[in-house]
């Protein structure tokens, strides 16, 4: 039987990305739309679609419903892309009622017994959904995921970090405007334009690597201590968030391994044949001028779940290194990721107990 899962804000441009990789789905089936603004109306009707194509049929003359438990009777999921301010309250509503909640927004991910999971780089960190539980006395469960511009560096920051021990990144983002939601950036300010700010982004990129990247023990993380600094630009793209990282080691680095490590990389969702788990979560490009947003954002077996790394080279000095990296924001950096923690926790036997 497929898991029954309720998207909460269905009409944003997180909830629009849900329902194109939900539509098809082998074990996961939307049954219900939530909103605000669009409570009572259908789907089409409330939608502005900035996805690609048509509006998926089946959920265009569906009625998105007030955010509320009890329109997710008789689901077992709920996903949930409400801006944080919403999220705070609403997201523990559910999780109390028993269902598993799987959010985008970054009201609780730094709560201590909240999971903030990338399945790739830390599917460990699941386990404390069992604390979570007992300490909330919640029938059901909160798991966050990443901000969109976290997922794609730590995904590749992982291999490099097992191998040659990382001390000090240094990242500057090329962020794509459906990163800001709808309607987002007005055209005015970012046609032919670069803007060197993102409310609270650089902060975020911080704390969220550090632990996602950490370590679980006795029902905490311990966060991995490795020094971040960002700077965050929105640029005029659509889709796909391009990074510049500078990143300094422990070990000497040598290029050719880190290529290696980076290409070989693989997870238990790999190991578990995931449906939402591309063959390579990491695709390295030898090119001088690779990746590029749109070119590259749709890589590898399931489009838009690969990183792509490419520009590997030598820092000034022995234990540095560049590189350039490009994530899908609304599939790996959002959906997407959503989807496989959910594929992965349903595995492990965390849905419906
Ligand atoms: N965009 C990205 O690349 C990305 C990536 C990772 C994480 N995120 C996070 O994901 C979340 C959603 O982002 P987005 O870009 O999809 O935002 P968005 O385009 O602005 O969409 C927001 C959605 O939330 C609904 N909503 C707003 N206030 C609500 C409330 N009080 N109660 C219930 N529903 C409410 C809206 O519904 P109505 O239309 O019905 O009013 C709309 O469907 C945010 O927390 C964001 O930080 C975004």
């Amino acid at each position: 039987m497929k898991i029954k899962a309720a998207i909460l804000g269905a009409t944003g441009a997180v909830g629009q990305r849900y329902l194109m990789l939900l539509e098809n789905h082998p074990s996961i089936e939307i049954v219900s739309l939530m909103g605000l603004s669009s409570a009572g109306k259908k789907y089409s009707e409330a939608v502005t679609w900035i996805g690609n194509g048509q509006i998926p049929e089946r959920f265009a003359e569906m009625e998105v419903m007030e955010t509320s438990v009890k329109n997710a009777r008789g689901c077992d999921v709920i996903f949930s892309a409400l801006p944080s301010e919403a999220a705070r309250k609403l997201e523990k509503d559910f999780a109390h009622s028993g269902f598993f909640v799987v959010s985008e927004a970054s009201a609780h991910r730094m709560e201590e017994d909240v999971p903030l999971i990338i399945p790739e780089v830390n599917h460990q960190h699941l386990e404390l959904i069992k604390a979570q539980r007992k300490e909330r006395g919640w029938k059901g469960s909160l798991v966050t995921t990443p901000n969109c511009t976290v997922t794609g560096l730590a995904i590749a920051l992982k291999p490099i970090d097992d191998s040659f021990f990382v001390k000090e990144v240094v990242v500057t983002t090329m962020q794509a405007l459906s990163g800001a939601g709808f309607p987002g950036v007005p055209s005015l300010s970012i046609v032919e334009n670069v803007i060197p700010y993102i409310k609270d982004e650089e902060e975020k990129v911080a704390v969220e690597t550090r632990k996602i990247l950490g370590r679980l023990s006795s029902n905490k993380i311990e966060e991995r201590k490795i020094k971040i600094a960002a700077s965050c630009n929105r640029v005029s793209v659509l889709d796909g968030h391009m990074e510049s990282v500078f990143l300094v080691t422990k070990k000497r680095i040598d290029e050719q391994q880190v290529e290696r490590e980076l290409s070989s990389f693989s997870s238990l969702p790999q190991k578990l044949k995931l449906p939402s788990a591309p063959i390579q979560p990491i695709i390295v490009r030898r090119e001088p001028d690779r990746p590029q947003p749109r070119l590259d954002r749709m890589a590898g077996t399931v489009p838009g779940m690969s990183v792509v790394v490419g520009r590997i080279r030598k820092g000034p000095d022995r234990n540095s290194l560049l590189f350039t990296l490009l994530s899908h924001n609304t599939i790996r950096g959002a959906a997407g990721n959503a989807i496989l923690v959910t594929e992965l926790a349903e595995k492990l036997g965390y849905i419906g107990v």
